[in-house]
């Protein structure tokens, strides 16, 4: 199987271009990378994913951001805005509470859009302009959107993002308002968006940049290299563990991917692999469903809610490429509540971390395969926030104390804080 963490570095065809290709992950044609504008494969419509003939090592990595990582990208210069190299935060009292050895949150959050939706998109549109498209489109939960908008006139190119009406937070429809997007609101969820913006894109109306673009996963890698340089520095030893939050698994793949191109590469040993650890809302989980029931592929949820609507997703496009990332690392999936949420939500912010509910949702994951024992105290764990606390206002207010109104007075604010 090509995705096996123990496949051999494959062979490079005729149509690879400067030792890059375009390899389907389930019939294993290849495609030229930059020839044609192509999403899935022409012979059976499987997932793509990019193949290099070299494949770099930590010692190849140089500069700072997503683009210190340009000998694992398609490309050796995006369209940027200086995004990636992210905090790995310490937060020591979070650590004693959940329980384990070591505790960092990569936080995604503090990337140019707040989210890590940058470090696909700086890939992404450079890919557009190298293909010579002019409109680009996705469909979005919020924060691809605000990031497609971004690159979008960085790159000096015209945005079409497709958003479920009333389900998506308001810092990242003001992020697309601003920078320019076309904002069309559908009488549906995210996934209702996905499949028209996929039609729009084969018939041409627009270059698709949402994470079933191949090469927007490349982008994303780098979370994974960040992480484990950010670990080998501080502990000599890559993380045992990476638990991250779920809707398409794009990050899933992208971050497995990282990993599989590390052991290819003779950096990493297959048993250093970290184990890759899902978390989704439990009104939005059918990974969980599939990793649970052992099954190959994951079953379409029509009705999906939660408060963490980044990931309010019933169909994970990138299943086939997460499925294997999970398995084959001796990680896991596990849903949590909404209340779940807002609590890990609120013990971030107490550590000075702001993140949005979908990003808490990984750290109450870990908390809960703790307390399972699925997770053991000698662990040393990253957790992923993927998204700024200002994305979601409203939600950080619900989550937060209410203001007190107080007299416009010494006196009065005194009586009050005395709790007269
Ligand atoms: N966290 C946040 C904050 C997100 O915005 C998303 C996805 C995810 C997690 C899930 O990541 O898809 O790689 O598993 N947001 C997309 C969007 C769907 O449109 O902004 P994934």
């Amino acid at each position: 199987m090509s995705l096996s963490l123990s496949a051999d570095q494959p062979a490079v065809p005729a149509d690879a271009d400067d030792g890059v290709w375009l390899e389907c992950i389930e019939c294993g044609e290849t495609f030229a990378p930059f020839e044609d504008v192509r999403y899935t494969c022409d012979e059976c419509d499987g997932l793509l994913e990019v193949r290099y003939a070299d494949l770099p090592t930590f010692a190849d990595f140089e500069g700072r951001g997503v683009w210190r990582y340009g000998a694992s990208l398609p490309l050796e210069e995006g369209v940027t805005i200086r995004e990636g190299a992210t905090p790995l935060y310490e937060v020591p009292r979070l650590e004693e509470s959940v329980g384990v050895e070591a505790l960092r949150i990569k936080h995604e959050g503090m990337n140019p859009t707040g989210s890590f939706k940058d470090r696909g998109m700086t890939v992404g549109v450079a890919v557009a302009k190298e293909l010579g498209v002019d409109r680009l489109a996705c469909a979005s939960t919020g924060n691809t959107s605000a990031a497609l908008a971004a690159y979008g006139s960085r790159g000096g190119m015209e945005t079409l993002v497709l958003l479920p009406a009333g389900k998506v937070a308001a810092g990242k429809v003001a992020q697309a308002s601003l920078h320019g997007a076309r904002i069309l609101e559908v009488d549906g969820n995210f996934d209702a968006c996905l499949d028209v913006v996929q039609e729009l894109a084969a018939k041409g109306e627009a270059y698709l940049l949402n994470s079933l673009n191949p090469f927007r996963l490349e982008g994303q890698k780098t979370i994974g290299l960040e992480i484990l340089e950010g670990f080998l520095a501080d502990y000599d030893a890559v993380p045992d563990r990476i638990v991250l939050p779920v809707g398409n698994a794009g990050n899933t793949s992208a971050l497995y991917k990282a990993f599989r191109e590390l052991v290819q590469a003779g950096e990493l040993e297959e048993g250093e692999v970290p184990k890759l650890v899902g978390v989704q809302a439990e009104g939005a989980a059918p990974m969980v469903e599939a990793i649970e029931n052992g099954a190959d592929e994951v079953r379409r949820w029509d009705d999906v809610e939660t408060r963490a609507t980044a990931i309010r997703i019933g169909n994970p496009v990138n299943a086939p490429k997460a499925l294997p990332g999970i398995r084959e690392t001796g990680g896991t999936a596990i849903s949590v509540t909404d209340e779940e949420i807002t609590a890990a939500q609120r013990d971030l912010a107490g550590e000075g971390i702001g993140v949005e509910p979908a990003s808490a949702a990984s750290v109450a994951g870990l908390r809960k395969l703790r307390a399972d024992g699925v997770v053991s105290d000698d662990e040393r764990v990253a957790c992923l926030t993927t998204g700024h606390l200002l994305k979601d206002p409203d939600a950080a207010a619900a989550a937060g104390r209410d203001p007190e109104p107080v007299p416009a007075d010494t006196e009065g604010v005194l009586a009050h804080l005395q709790g007269e």
